[in-house]
């Protein structure tokens, strides 16, 4: 499939053929209208046709060409975050409603992919967490309490992780967690959800997005979807400006995948301790294995070292699996983390009663988009669900406070930016698929030299809230560093909060 705007590919577009979708041509009208088509999108979308409900979905992009398709696809109800802290901000029944909703999800998955004959590699495994150091025994200990206090009762502690070519040392054993190909999951949704009656269109970027009697959506090239429900599933919200976006932060996390003879590594997904953790999977391909392995994760548009960061993980896993061959797929994308660890699914805050939000993925963005899809089909079917409360958008948590504050500290840091020299002098310092910031007078340039020579000029303040874009060499993308804007080489925006492109200068 096509990439929507990154330069480095994920296995899944490598292997997936995602069925596309024409431009929307005119105006129409809809009972649902949701704004993207990834995991969340599509997701609220097919459980919403499924309850006989007329649905539309934008994307401005392909299906999957989103954080969907740079996924690692993990189904796990192990919270990522550690179901201690979880406890920490939202108590013990907190904690139980967030197990019960990620092991909802990956059942559902499993549900869906088994009435709809989805063909995307459903299949469970066990999942483990284990200790590296400075971590001890001891957080796994706790880990291991919490985890049954949330309701996990069939966690367990093992000796070690079943990898013969590194002892783990005790890990947490998590059954029944599971795994897929994200794309071909998205394809099988797409095709379920067209036959149930749903529209479903690409090249479409939704501009305005107005809840309340008379909903609409307008696009860039003109048609409007008119409808009684708004879903922003766009991964970071962009029809909300402040609000939520002061409450989670964009993270840029990195993805090796090494050829390994079939079969000789423990088919199960793996996690350890560290911040930022490894996270490690197998996938088939061709006529072998190909060992996935992610970690390395820094704030969006704060570190241009992202081939160091390859590096370092590839020295991690050659250190740990020394049979890997050739690395075959290298590849990164965004994750939001909510500061108090829950995604955001609901109600978009100050807005009408019709228009709803999913963001905050955090790293389990494939469960968190499906709980969205469970949540929000029955907020707008009217009915009530357990989850609400947890993941409400509006809602505010007091003990998250000081880590809320901590992070906009840092976006308040970024705009020193301003006043700083640019990267170059000139644009004769930039070789062909290279982009640097340039000052002209008292303005900041996005400057981009195309790998024909062309070079490309856009203004480098982010139009969501004005801080200055930053060089992601891997990419070739402008990543925002304050609420994590990603533009095109080009300055097309493609992930928001922002929702239009880097400003043309002269
Ligand atoms: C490297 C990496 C590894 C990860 N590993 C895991 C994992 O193992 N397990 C897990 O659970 N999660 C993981 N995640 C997180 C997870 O993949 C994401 O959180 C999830 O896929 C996000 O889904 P989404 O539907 O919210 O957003 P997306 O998939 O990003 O979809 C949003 C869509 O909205 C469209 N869009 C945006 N703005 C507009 C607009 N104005 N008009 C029209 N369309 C618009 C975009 O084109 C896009 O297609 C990982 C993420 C990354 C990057
Ligand atoms: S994303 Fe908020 S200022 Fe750029």
């Amino acid at each position: 499939m096509r990439d929507d705007s990154q330069a480095n590919n994920s296995i899944w577009m490598a292997t997936a053929d995602t069925p596309s979708q024409p431009r929307l041509q005119e105006n129409i009208r809809t009972d649902v209208c949701i704004i993207g088509a990834g995991i969340a999108g599509l997701t609220t979308a097919y459980l919403l046709v499924q309850e006989g409900r007329s649905v539309v979905v934008l994307d401005d992009g392909p299906i999957g060409g989103g954080m969907t398709g740079r996924t690692t696809a993990h189904l796990t109800n192990a919270f990522d975050d550690r179901f201690v802290e979880v406890e920490k901000l939202h108590g013990e029944t907190g904690s139980r409603l967030t197990a019960a909703s990620h092991t909802a999800a990956i059942d559902k998955v499993e549900e869906i992919c088994r009435n709809e004959q989805i063909d995307c590699e459903f299949e469970r495994v066990d999942g483990f967490l284990f200790a590296l150091p400075p971590d001890t025994e001891k957080l796994l200990d706790e880990e291991l309490a919490a985890t049954h206090r949330a309701g996990l009762v069939e966690v367990e502690k093992v000796a070690r992780a079943p990898i013969d070519s590194f002892d783990t040392g005790p890990a947490l054993r998590f059954p029944r967690q599971a795994q897929f190909h994200p794309l071909a999951y998205l394809s099988g949704l797409t095709r379920a959800i067209r036959r149930a009656g749903g529209r479903l269109f690409n090249q479409t970027h939704a501009t305005t997005i107005e809840g309340g009697e008379n909903a609409r959506v307008e696009t860039s090239h003109g048609p409007v979807v008119s409808c009684d429900v708004i879903v922003v599933a766009t991964n970071t919200p962009v029809n909300d400006r402040v609000a939520i976006h002061t409450k989670q932060a964009p993270y840029v996390t990195y993805v090796i995948g090494a050829a390994v003879p079939k079969d000789s590594i423990t088919r199960a997904l793996y996690w350890d301790t560290l911040d930022p953790y490894h996270y490690i999977r197998l996938q088939s391909y061709k006529d072998h294995d190909v060992l996935i392995v992610g970690g390395e994760d820094h704030k969006t548009g704060q570190a241009n070292d992202c081939l160091d960061r390859f590096a370092r993980l590839e020295k991690w896993t050659r250190e740990r699996f020394p049979q890997i061959g050739e690395i075959e797929f290298r590849w990164s994308g965004q994750v939001m983390e909510p500061a108090d660890y829950l995604a955001f699914i609901g109600r978009n805050p100050l807005d009408s009663d019709n228009v709803f939000i999913a963001t905050g993925d955090s790293g389990q963005g494939i469960t968190h988009g499906t709980i969205a899809g469970i949540l929000l089909t029955d907020l707008i079917q009217g009915r009530k669900n357990r989850w609400e409360d947890i993941y409400n958008p509006s809602r505010v948590t007091l003990r998250a406070a000081m880590e809320y504050a901590g992070e906009n500290i840092n976006v308040a840091g970024q705009f020193a930016d301003y006043v700083t020299a640019g990267d170059i002098r000139s644009v004769d310092e930039l070789k062909p698929g290279q982009g640097a910031i340039m000052r002209e007078g008292i303005s900041k340039i996005a400057v981009y030299r195309d790998d024909s020579g062309m070079v490309h000029r856009r203004s480098a303040v982010c139009p969501h809230l004005g801080c200055v874009v930053a060089w992601n060499s891997c990419e070739r993308t402008w990543d925002c560093p304050c609420h994590g804007s990603k533009y095109t080489a080009e300055g097309r925006v493609y992930n928001g909060p922002a929702n239009s492109d880097l400003g043309k200068v002269d």
